[in-house]
């Protein structure tokens, strides 16, 4: 594969960290896999990788991303984070999406624990945080799927329960723009991350899922109760019916109320 800079934005304006370079490739197998490459050879804190178009594309649980090429935002942020820092870059990513898709397309729009963003109760984009231990340090690479242009009609399994920028406004989107926009959100996020904040408040403020009758599944166990809060480690606090509070770093929620699964996949994975 060759690195290919094939759009004009090559570097976020003013940026302090995050998108000082940015390599845009067309197809990819995925970015997570190009930007580990790319910041393994070092010096690269802060690069974006994005593709047109990823043959390979995964979301959580190693669900298979798909997007038709050139429709929609699919990037990862390669970081160096301190140790503290690194739980807090999946809150982090959801909300600079989420503040993003508020400012694209004049919406309010919230999180489904763990880190799903919806508009309306539907998929907009998914955030997929991977780790690498390398030496003394930790090699963290932060992707983003973004729904910018995609017709949800288009897949069939998913059309309704996803959305994206275009079906929210009615109009196409630029793509260089939303990524900028996204960008900007987390270079900005980040700073206030290194000067010692936390983001957990604002993070949990848009997370729909708290104080919601919840069926969460993590692993093979299926766990009924409510949503209570969550932690610093993006950990989410049930309560059960037995009155215990228990605390889940991943899993699949269904909204009780909601009375069908809200974790259908996009493609497979872009859910809803
Ligand atoms: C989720 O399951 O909701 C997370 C989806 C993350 C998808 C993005 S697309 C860009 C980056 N490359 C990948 O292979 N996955 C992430």
């Amino acid at each position: 594969m060759r690195a290919t800079q094939i759009k004009a934005v090559t570097e976020l304006p003013g940026a302090r960290l995050i998108g000082r370079r940015i390599n845009w490739y067309g197809r990819v197998t995925s970015t997570m896999d190009v930007a580990r490459r790319e910041a393994s050879r070092g010096g690269s804190d802060g690069l974006v990788v994005v593709a047109d178009e990823q043959t390979a594309g995964r979301g959580r649980h190693a669900r298979p991303w798909l997007s038709a090429a050139g429709d929609d935002l699919l990037f990862s942020v390669a970081l160096r984070p301190r140790g503290s820092e690194t739980p807090q870059l999946s809150m982090l990513a959801g909300l600079a999406v989420a503040k993003a898709a508020d400012r694209l397309a004049g919406v309010s729009s919230t999180i489904k624990w763990p880190n799903d963003v919806r508009v309306d109760g539907r998929k907009i984009g998914g955030i997929l945080i991977e780790t690498h231990v390398m030496g003394a340090s930790t090699l963290a690479v932060m992707g983003v799927g973004l729904n910018v242009n995609m017709a949800p009609a288009r897949w069939p399994e998913i059309a309704q329960t996803a959305t994206s920028l275009r079906a929210v406004i009615g109009e196409p989107v630029d793509r260089e723009h939303a990524l900028t926009t996204v960008l900007g959100e987390m270079d900005a996020l980040y700073e206030r991350l290194r000067s010692g904040e936390s983001l957990t408040a604002e993070w949990a403020g848009r997370i729909d899922t708290i104080g919601r009758d919840i069926e969460l599944q993590f692993g093979d166990e299926v766990v009924r109760g409510r949503a209570e809060s969550v932690d610093d480690a993006g950990g989410l606090v049930l309560r059960t019916s037995d009155g215990a509070a228990r605390t889940f770093t991943a899993g699949e929620v269904t909204l009780q109320s909601a009375a069908s699964r809200c974790s259908a996949p996009h493609g497979v994975e872009n859910d809803g």
